[in-house]
């Protein structure tokens, strides 16, 4: 009993108030990939910020692997209120708002750094908006990384060593679906949590993705050959369940943006060491037989792929391109 009343005391909110068990405020935060990659280091720190600052009123429960919820599921579990946050790659919101697909976009970026100047700004405004009306509310973009190529079958140097391949895509990406296309491939949805059986099994012969999720969800072991062609862009859009949201104690929120705020720059950084990190564990594990792309290769994919850029001007976000691109020359 004593253990119990001592156990109950330790808790306190942050005007040093006890927190009542009753008024506890459970936040089950639900994402795909292993715990260690960039977003799901950042989702545990986020969890014990919250957790510290607001003396334990707050329990952030970290669920990863798609272990709660996987893809094409998590999206409808936060709308329901199922679980009060998810941070899916930007791709994955195409069912909602196929805006959205811009990022998807090959060689639309350059670097991390043109990235978070263009989604910090109006362009990320206005996607963020896209969410509005659909009970989701958004607290930032967080980063994975620069995409590379794998496959079972060959080197994939020029475009043409695509042809004939498969390879799996993130789910609800039309625009991914034509890059694939385009290139003389073809394209294949699935979920994040099925592509190491799909590529161990033969089912697809390659995918993109970026070094961390290479390396943590082992597909180095089952991809021989890989591309650093840093062709596209995975970051993740950190989502909450407006009506939640909405219900929060406004001390509650505050402590949740600044926590968010710091996680979001820590994790920004985090995502780029543990990429390169990541990059030399496959290297060393020599497993893979790595190229380089060359500037001349990138002219050669670019031009192959330029069509998608004026097929997404006529899909809804095409404005967005040019907005993209604008900004991107006033860097
Ligand atoms: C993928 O499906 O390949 C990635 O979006 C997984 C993730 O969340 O990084």
């Amino acid at each position: 009993m004593l253990a119990l009343l001592l156990a109950g005391c330790d808790r306190r909110g942050p005007d040093g108030e006890q927190v009542n068990p009753r008024e506890k405020i459970i936040i089950k935060f639900s994402h795909v990939v292993a715990d260690d990659t960039p977003k799901g280091q950042a989702a545990r720190r986020f969890a014990r910020l919250v957790e510290e600052r607001t003396g334990g009123r707050v329990e952030v429960q970290v669920f990863p692997n798609s272990t709660l919820y996987k893809d094409g599921e998590e999206l409808d579990a936060l709308m329901d209120g199922r679980v009060q946050m998810i941070a899916p790659s930007t791709s994955k919101l195409g069912s909602l708002a196929p805006q959205w697909q811009l990022l998807d976009l090959p060689y639309l970026f350059e670097s991390e750094e043109e990235v978070h100047r263009v989604l910090d700004g109006e362009i990320g405004r206005k996607l963020f908006a896209t969410l509005e009306g659909y009970n989701i509310h958004t607290l930032a973009f967080w980063d994975n990384g620069f995409k590379q190529m794998t496959n079972s079958k060959r080197p994939l140097v020029y475009p043409e060593d695509f042809r004939g391949l498969t390879f799996r895509v993130m789910i609800n990406s039309r625009v991914l679906e034509e890059q694939f296309r385009l290139l003389g491939a073809s394209a294949v949805q699935l979920p994040f949590n099925d592509v190491y059986q799909a590529l161990a099994g033969g089912q697809v012969d390659g995918q993109e993705n970026t070094m961390s999720n290479i390396y943590s969800q082992r597909f180095y072991q089952v991809q021989p050959y890989l591309t650093v062609s840093n062709h596209g862009f995975i970051g993740y859009v950190v989502l909450t369940n407006a009506g939640f949201w909405q219900s929060l104690p406004p001390d509650v929120r505050r402590v949740i943006e600044e926590a968010m705020a710091e996680v979001t720059a820590w994790e920004r950084e985090q995502a780029a060491h543990l990429n390169e990190e990541n990059f030399k564990q496959v290297k060393e594990s020599g497993q893979v037989k790595i190229h380089v792309q060359t500037a001349e290769e990138k002219a050669r994919w670019k031009e192959a792929l330029a069509p998608l850029y004026q097929k997404f001007r006529g899909m809804p976000g095409g404005e967005l391109l040019d907005e993209v691109l604008k900004a991107k020359r006033a860097l």
